[in-house]
């Protein structure tokens, strides 16, 4: 069995929302644990506003948890660097956000930041980003392209896991399966390990990895 990659202890996280201007307390997650291999495909399933994207952010500190500990290869998350954390743990979101400037600009950004020496034109032909949007301005591009172009920016910081909150949901059916493919054989390329969350059952099934149901804050294994 490969070491374990990632770890989640006991972790609990709370949000507050004004009621009549009244802070209500409401529990997300409740001591929940989950162990996960290196280069291993956890998929994450649950209702909408059952925590799955509370979840994720939690492990590259977008959020803080309230109680409980992430390791990540065995060092909890607060002790490193919050951007060397987000190098090692990438995100793409469900609705793709890109950056100002161009397509290449996009990829560039991670390059910039670490000097990583990434080839951007193998990286967007991997990503399925055809030759000529590189240098195009990013912003006006379809829903489908943007997310491509996040998926590229995101491996184009070389992370460890990759974390995936519903990558697909804003495309249509075709593309959708079209930005499954890539990830599952970008995965295999770089044996990384990631997790996936997704509303659908059918997706869940497509992409084979071992699946969970967070369920009143925790996660139950899902067969
Ligand atoms: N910062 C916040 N302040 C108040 N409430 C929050 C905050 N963040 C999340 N919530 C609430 O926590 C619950 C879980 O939200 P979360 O976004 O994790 O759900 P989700 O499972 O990802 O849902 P979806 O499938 O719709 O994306 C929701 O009820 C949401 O309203
Ligand atoms: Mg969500």
């Amino acid at each position: 069995m490969n070491p374990v990659h990632l770890e989640l202890i006991n972790v609990s996280k709370a949000v507050f929302r004004k009621v009549n201007s009244t802070r209500v307390k409401t529990q997300i997650l409740s001591s929940l644990d989950l162990t996960v291999q290196h280069g291993e495909l956890v998929t994450i399933m649950g209702p909408s506003g059952s925590g799955k994207s509370t979840l994720l952010r939690l492990i590259n500190r977008l959020s803080e948890t309230d109680s409980g500990t992430i390791l990540l290869n065995g060092k909890d998350i607060r002790d490193y660097d919050p951007l060397e954390l987000r190098r090692k743990v990438g995100m793409v979101f469900q609705v793709p956000v890109v950056f100002r400037g161009s397509v290449r600009d996009n990829l560039a950004f991670g390059m910039r930041l670490w000097g990583n020496d990434i080839d951007i034109e193998t990286l967007a032909r991997d990503a399925g980003i055809p030759d000529n949007l590189l240098d195009a301005d990013a912003d006006p591009l379809s829903v489908g392209e943007k997310q491509r172009v996040c998926i590229a920016r995101a491996l184009a910081n070389k992370p460890e896991v990759l974390l995936l909150d519903e990558p697909t949901s804003a495309l249509d059916a075709k593309s959708a399966h079209r930005i499954e493919e890539l990830l599952l054989s970008m995965r295999r390329e770089r044996n990384l390990t990631m997790l996936w969350v997704t509303h659908e059952l059918a997706q869940a099934g497509r992409i084979d990895g071992r699946r969970f149901m967070l369920r009143e804050g925790r996660l139950e294994k899902h067969v």
